[in-house]
């Protein structure tokens, strides 16, 4: 289970992103990056952030520690924005949080070099999940005191989208022509040698077992929220044995 904080302020939106994240105070006195149950896609991107960023994390990436946050709606009356008043307001309950890496800055694929090997690594990763959202346009990757950190994995596995077709939906191959790390001659046979074993039953179990039970209820054709936590590991235990086979885009790839 994710740790459990409480909205106790909010402080600010995060203008750049398109489902208007903000910052908010936790009851813990920490500043978080919150996502919200009332934002767009609604709550599938949050279970998408959680399975990715819980996997990323358990295969050595550095990815921020995600929480979920409590929310009372009554936090948005006080807000001069209509729009987020209208987000707050639609958010009340469960929603997700992930510690706010201060100072990070954008990673810029012009200004910033990755060694073959972490460029592999993380495309790799990006082709497991379906990831759409780290294009050179966007990358979705933070440099904190030195390092590359992943972040916003909502744009993922989107078989979750249809569930049932998605054994075939992710059966397809992954395009990296538009990655950022595309550039950088990414080793993804390395990568895979070295993830794609540590891609388990057992660790898919531990990582759908942080999706909290309210964002898995109610799926239409699963009785339970645990069936629809078997159901997030399956595509991914399959591709993870294949899919450095699969990827396209990239120089030295099919
Ligand atoms: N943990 C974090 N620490 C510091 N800054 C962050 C963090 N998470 C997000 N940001 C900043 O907020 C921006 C928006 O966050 P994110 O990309 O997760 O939101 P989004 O709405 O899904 O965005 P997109 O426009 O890519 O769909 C990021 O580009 C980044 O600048
Ligand atoms: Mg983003």
């Amino acid at each position: 289970m994710l740790a459990e904080v409480t909205a106790t302020r909010y402080i600010t939106p995060l203008r750049e992103g398109g489902s208007l994240p903000g910052l908010v105070e936790g009851d813990d006195l920490h500043t978080y990056v919150m996502k919200f149950t009332g934002a767009g896609q609604g709550r599938k991107t949050l279970v998408a952030e959680v399975v990715c960023g819980e996997l990323a994390r358990r295969l050595g990436f550095r990815v921020p520690p995600l929480v979920t946050i409590a929310l009372d709606p009554v936090l948005g009356l006080g807000e001069p924005d209509r729009e987020v008043q209208e987000l707050l307001r639609s958010s009340g309950g469960t929603n997700l949080g992930m510690d706010f890496l201060s100072g990070a800055l954008g990673f810029d694929p012009l200004a910033f070099a990755v060694d073959p090997e972490e460029a592999g690594r993380i495309v790799w990763f990006d082709a497991l999940v379906n990831n759409v959202d780290r294009s050179w346009r966007n990358p979705n990757l933070l440099m904190h005191r030195g390092d590359l950190w992943l972040i916003d994995h909502g744009a993922t596995l989107i078989w979750h989208h249809n569930w049932p077709g998605a054994e075939s939906s992710a059966a397809r191959p992954y395009d990296a022509s538009d990655h950022a790390l595309a550039r950088f001659a990414p080793d993804v046979e390395a990568a895979a040698a070295a993830l794609a074993p540590l891609v388990t039953v057992d660790l898919l179990a531990e990582v759908a077992a942080e999706i909290p039970d309210v964002w898995l209820a109610d799926e239409p054709g699963f009785d339970t929220p645990d069936d629809l936590r078997r159901a997030y590991a399956r595509p991914l235990l399959a591709r993870a044995a294949v899919i450095h086979q699969r990827i396209t885009g990239i120089e030295g790839s099919k």
